[in-house]
């Protein structure tokens, strides 16, 4: 690893305190925080560069001629080899108020939205204030799709919120998974809405395949937000897939919050210049899933780990060690380390925990230590 750039070997510890956003400032300073998905790392270079020139001319105003869109559509092409067609794409608020926004047009005031559980908590919270009713569908014992469980929950559903990779555990669907969901999507009368968001943070022994890529009727949520730790400044762009029904123009009949100008500034940055920060990002989060599972099989051996396919958000099998169904609250009260609460993810998360593990190795092997230290 001679040379290369490691974007979590750049700030200290003390360095990271200074910080005032909520991974760092909910808990008491006296806890590690490994929780809300935040990467303990700097802007990458050209993104903080054009942050710092707009400041500089206060160019401070709404939204003008970012080529947002374009500069999105060109990564995916490079990444995935999937061209999606921009005059389909809209730019939204962010990926939850793109996901929430095109499900409330497409479901039926109060109808049903299948999530595959356990998953992201918010999938649940902003979908039911938005008055749809959330059915979740588990996913299997090794947080793949459950096409059996699936078929079951999608019958009598309006829509399908899937979240591709998977948050938490990172699991990457497969073409013939999401083949199969498309099949089960039309076959029931389903509209998929598929949160990609965390598609540029896939390793290099996995494939990440674009919903769209297998169902010109989806519609899609892309962000740079998590591969480029941006959730400052969100953004996020709807992709409408070809046949996505009316899906495109009732979508656009509505009204909807887009992005701020800064938002929309940095996310093209990132996807246009951010590249090789990304890679050296994902070569660090590529050290540290191996280093967790080595350090939890020497310290916690009792916790099941699950090596991630994508994402920095790993899921912990911890039911082994007899704490109950919140042993993230037992790791925070004894240990003073903070990871996500399983339960909160839905059916399938009492006995787990989902710890962030983008940061560096110091603190990763402090982390378990007082996971350890706690039982
Ligand atoms: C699956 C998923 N969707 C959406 C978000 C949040 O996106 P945004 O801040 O753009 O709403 C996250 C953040 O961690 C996430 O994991």
């Amino acid at each position: 690893m001679t040379g290369r750039f490691d974007p979590f070997a750049v700030l200290s510890l003390d360095d990271l305190r200074e910080r005032h956003s909520a991974k760092w400032r909910h808990y008491p300073a006296d806890v590690l925080p490994l929780w809300v998905a935040e990467m303990d790392a700097p802007l990458a270079a050209p993104i903080a560069e054009a942050l710092q020139r707009l400041v500089a001319t206060g160019d401070a105003g709404y939204p003008g001629d970012t080529p947002y869109r374009e500069a999105f559509a060109s990564f995916a092409s490079d990444s995935w080899g999937w061209d999606p067609v921009v005059t389909r794409t809209r730019a939204a608020a962010s990926v939850i108020a793109g996901y929430t926004d095109a499900l409330v047009e497409a479901v039926p005031a109060g109808g049903t939205v299948v999530v595959t559980s356990p998953v992201y908590p918010p999938f649940y919270s902003y979908l039911q204030q938005a008055g749809l009713t959330v059915r979740e569908s588990p996913l299997d014992a090794n947080l793949r799709l459950d096409l059996g469980a699936l078929d079951e929950a999608l019958a009598g559903a309006s829509g399908f919120l899937l979240c591709n990779p998977h948050n938490p555990g990172g699991t990457v669907h497969t073409r013939a998974e999401l083949k199969a969901v498309a099949q089960l999507a039309a076959r029931h009368g389903v509209q998929v809405v598929s949160d990609e968001i965390h598609a540029p943070l896939v390793y290099e022994d996995s494939t990440f395949v674009p919903y769209l890529s297998v169902d010109p009727r989806g519609i899609a949520v892309h962000a740079a937000s998590k591969g480029w730790s941006l959730a400052a400044i969100p953004a996020a762009l709807l992709v409408f897939g070809p046949d996505a029904g009316a899906g495109l123009a009732t979508y656009d009949s509505g009204k909807h919050h887009g992005p701020t100008y800064w938002g929309a500034v940095a996310q093209t940055v990132a996807y246009s210049e951010g590249r090789e920060w990304l890679a050296d990002a994902l070569a660090s989060l590529d050290r540290n899933r191996h280093l967790l599972g080595s350090l939890l099989a020497e310290h916690v051996p009792a916790i099941r780990y699950h090596l991630p396919a994508s994402t920095y958000l790993v899921w912990l099998d911890c039911r082994e060690l007899g704490l109950g169904d919140d042993p993230a609250a037992v790791f925070l009260e004894r240990g003073r380390v903070a990871l996500n609460s399983g339960p909160t993810f839905g059916a399938g998360g009492a006995g787990h925990a989902r710890i962030n593990i983008a940061t560096s190795p110091a603190i990763l092997t402090e982390a378990v230590d007082r996971i350890a230290a706690s039982l």
